[in-house]
């Protein structure tokens, strides 16, 4: 008998900003025993870096640099989280040199046995066009921009709620519209709206699709 070569099982998660995501892929890896690579990190981490030295942004050469030199524990800074690293992630994402620069290092991190489950924009289309579930979670910008706002208020952030909804569209249009691995649902992603969903409701529907494929892999 030959046993087939294992293969790893990858999760690709991708959505717009604000569509729970993150939340949503912890919660998966937690659930499938797999690791979790929340690749928004990796932009936020060069953005960070560029800005903290001063450097322009829109320098799409320097960008490179700073994409090649990533060192993974830059993704350990905790500055990383909040909105304006967010804008600043937004903006060297744009850059094909940076994008290049990333593929082998979320690739690696996918291939490892037994998988990963990864969270971005471009994972399921870009970095793991063969991954055994994708899932495209999104939510309408009006209910993005309200639990963005909810969790900043509760967090005693003085922000209002048509700011940031300004924001929400601003970041979904640049992410949608740049000429490198725009943001769009994958051809074989299955699309899960949380616009109506709680954290409990979108798991167990994220679960239920990768038990589907699971299953169908054999
Ligand atoms: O998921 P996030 O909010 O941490 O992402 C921050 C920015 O990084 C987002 O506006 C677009 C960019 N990004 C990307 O272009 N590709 C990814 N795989 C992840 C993030």
């Amino acid at each position: 008998m030959t046993l087939a070569p294992f293969r790893p099982f990858v999760v690709a998660i991708d959505g717009p900003a604000a569509a729970g995501k993150g939340t949503l892929a912890l919660a998966l890896a937690d659930r499938l025993g797999l690791p979790h690579l929340d690749t928004g990190l990796l932009y936020r981490a060069i953005g960070k870096l560029m800005a903290i030295r001063g450097f322009d942004l829109d320098d799409a050469e320097l960008a490179g640099e700073f994409a090649r030199a990533l060192d993974p524990e830059d993704l350990k800074r905790d500055d990383l989280r909040g909105r304006e690293a967010g804008e600043l992630a937004s903006r060297v994402a744009v850059h094909p040199q940076v994008r290049a620069a990333l593929v082998d290092f979320q690739r690696a991190f996918a291939a490892r046995p037994p998988g990963a489950v990864l969270d971005g924009r471009d994972i399921g289309t870009v970095i793991c066009p063969d991954a055994q579930v994708k899932i495209y979670v999104t939510a309408s910008p009006e209910v993005r921009a309200r639990r963005r706002t909810d969790e900043l208020l509760a967090k005693g952030r003085d922000v209002r709620y048509e700011t940031i909804l300004a924001e929400t569209k601003e970041r979904d249009d640049r992410d949608a519209n740049r000429a490198v691995a725009p943001l769009r649902p994958a051809p074989d992603a299955v699309v899960l709206d949380t616009s109506d969903l709680d954290r409990a409701g979108a798991l167990s529907a994220a679960l239920a699709i990768a038990a589907a494929k699971r299953t169908a892999e054999g």
